[in-house]
């Protein structure tokens, strides 16, 4: 199985991708992780990103793209994947459209996590008290989520466009956001 996550900040994309790595036994790729990772590191892509990401705006899309690539040359990821926080942008939907064909593992589905707004900014407002994530301050998740209103969203459309999008009402407790994500991604029985 291999799944993109799709959704605004706080749709719950890494909550129920965690679920869906025990479910579907396969590794959840996070670029968010990937990122947080390099600044815990204190590595020079670390350094790079560490502002960027604290003011809420996307890090550069050749970063993101090598990241990517690294980790899919892993070989744990051959039996598929869940991917978490990419695309976020037209160009990078098409590089990695590139990225996928080149390595031979065809996405089977583009789930979006569809939450109003007012529930985001008051999930990441509870995260930002008990977790204290840098990005999480007021300022910086109105950026994340114009960033997101801006470039991400036409992501949706584009898979939406490529019939490849499946619509996920993300509102309600974890355990029935995650039965109708793995309802929608189940494969239809054959008749007969
Ligand atoms: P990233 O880590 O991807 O952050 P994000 O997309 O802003 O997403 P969040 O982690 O805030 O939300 P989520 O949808 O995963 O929700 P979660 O499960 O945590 O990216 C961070 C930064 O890295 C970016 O801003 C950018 O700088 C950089 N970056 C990453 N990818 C990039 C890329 N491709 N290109 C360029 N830059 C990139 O849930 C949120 C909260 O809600 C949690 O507290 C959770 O417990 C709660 N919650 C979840 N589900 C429910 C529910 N059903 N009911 C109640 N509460 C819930």
């Amino acid at each position: 199985m291999r799944l993109v996550l799709l959704g605004a900040p706080g749709s719950g994309k890494g909550t129920q991708a965690a679920r869906l790595k025990e479910h579907l036994q396969v590794p959840h790729v996070s670029t968010g992780d990937l990122l947080r990772a390099e600044v815990a590191a204190q590595s020079p892509l670390g350094l790079e990103a560490r502002e960027v990401m604290a003011r809420g705006e996307l890090v550069s899309d050749a970063i993101l793209l090598g990241m990517l690539e690294d980790r899919f040359s892993r070989p744990d990821t051959r039996g598929g994947f869940i991917l978490d926080g990419y695309p976020r942008n037209l160009a990078q939907a098409d590089a990695m459209g590139h990225l996928l064909d080149r390595i031979g593992q065809p996405m089977d589905h583009a789930v979006f996590l569809d939450v109003p707004t007012e529930l985001l900014v008051e999930r990441i407002a509870g995260r930002a008290q008990a977790e204290g994530r840098a990005d999480d301050s007021p300022e910086a998740v109105r950026t994340r989520l114009k960033i997101y209103n801006d470039s991400t969203a036409p992501v949706v459309d584009y898979y939406r466009q490529h019939g490849q999008l499946k619509v996920v009402h993300g509102v309600g407790s974890l355990d029935d956001v995650f039965t109708r994500i793995v309802e929608t991604i189940a494969p239809v029985p054959e008749v007969g």
